[in-house]
């Protein structure tokens, strides 16, 4: 982990109390953090460093979940595939996340990209701000970003059918200058970060993944600046029993205070209308991006994201 996120973050199980974390460094190469512990001097807790990686989950166990989807093969390569399959030379490549970038306006500070996955909006939004960070929950991901940051090429086995996959190798452009990004492993709902710390936050096609989606939104919100920060938020509010109780869905319901449509409900809720995120955020733009996952060469989900892009 670069030593430059020193300054924004802040121990995660202590929020909302923020205290900052003192480094333990046993093996460094220049600015980047290879082996060692982050310590909170107030709960006590150890963040471990690995191989470069900063665990920075609440209850940092020290890994993804094997038991999550996302930290299988099959779902890395599909991923792989979907934040760069253009890069790939594939025709049936969507160009989502320079879209998705596109709506983003370049200017100073620092840009989080909440759910990273793979890194393309990470890296994507390098050309345009001082500084990205990518958070996001699966270590299988995050190694995969990291290692295309720091070597810049990584060989990705792309299942055709069954047992049979195509090799390719993935080569980053020159543009995407790996030395204003890092990626880290945490929790959307703990954000390891100071209020205010972020010009851009983004969250992409993530919300109906977590188990308490208003935390993330709230966590999104506190981490952003108060004034002079864009905020892109994109989703198909796949809403799920397997993930979150219906109770906390924020949409796709027929009562309750988030009846109706997630977009419209987040919408409202970026407005200030429910007072839970504040200050208040102008909405400068709706609508929606398609995006595409592959499973394999002959299966794709085609999923329309809805996006609200807002400032304040
Ligand atoms: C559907 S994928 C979207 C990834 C990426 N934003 C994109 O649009 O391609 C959901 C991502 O959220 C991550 N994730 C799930 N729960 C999370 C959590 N509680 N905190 C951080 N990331 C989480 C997963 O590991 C996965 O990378």
């Amino acid at each position: 982990m670069k030593k430059a996120l020193l300054e924004v973050l802040a121990c995660p199980l202590c929020l909302p109390e923020e205290h900052r974390l003192k480094e333990n460094i046993r093996m460094q190469r220049k600015d980047d953090m290879i082996e060692g512990y982050l310590n909170c001097p107030k709960c006590g807790s150890a963040y471990p460093i690995r191989d470069g990686i900063a665990f920075l989950e609440p209850l940092h166990s020290g890994e993804g979940k094997l038991d999550s989807k996302y930290e299988t093969i099959p779902v890395l390569s599909s991923y792989l595939w979907s934040h760069y399959g253009d890069l790939m030379q594939d025709p049936e490549a969507c160009p989502a996340y320079t879209e998705w970038a596109g709506l983003v306006r370049g200017g100073p500070g620092i840009c989080i990209d909440i759910g990273s996955a793979v890194g393309r909006f990470s890296f994507e939004m390098s050309k345009k701000c001082d500084f990205v960070i990518g958070i996001d929950k699966s270590a299988s991901f995050i190694r995969a970003a990291r290692e295309l940051m720091i070597l810049r090429r990584k060989p990705v086995s792309l299942i055709q059918e069954g047992l049979l996959t195509r090799e390719v190798t993935l080569d980053l452009p020159e543009e995407w200058d790996g030395a204003n990004v890092e990626f880290i492993l945490g929790d959307a709902q703990a954000l390891p970060f100071r209020s205010g710390a972020f010009s851009v936050a983004a969250s992409l096609n993530l919300i109906d993944k977590v188990p308490f989606p208003m935390k993330h939104l709230k966590e999104m919100n506190r981490v952003a600046k108060a004034t002079g920060a864009q905020l892109l938020f994109s989703d198909p509010f796949s809403w799920s029993k397997d993930v979150a109780k219906e109770e906390d869905w924020l949409g796709g319901k027929t009562t309750g205070t988030y009846a109706g449509k997630g977009i419209e409900n987040i919408i409202d809720l970026l407005r200030g209308r429910k007072r839970q995120l504040l200050p208040e955020w102008k909405i400068e733009k709706h609508g929606h991006v398609w995006w595409k996952i592959r499973t394999h060469c002959n299966h794709f989900e085609l999923i329309r994201s809805c996006f609200v892009k807002a400032s304040r």
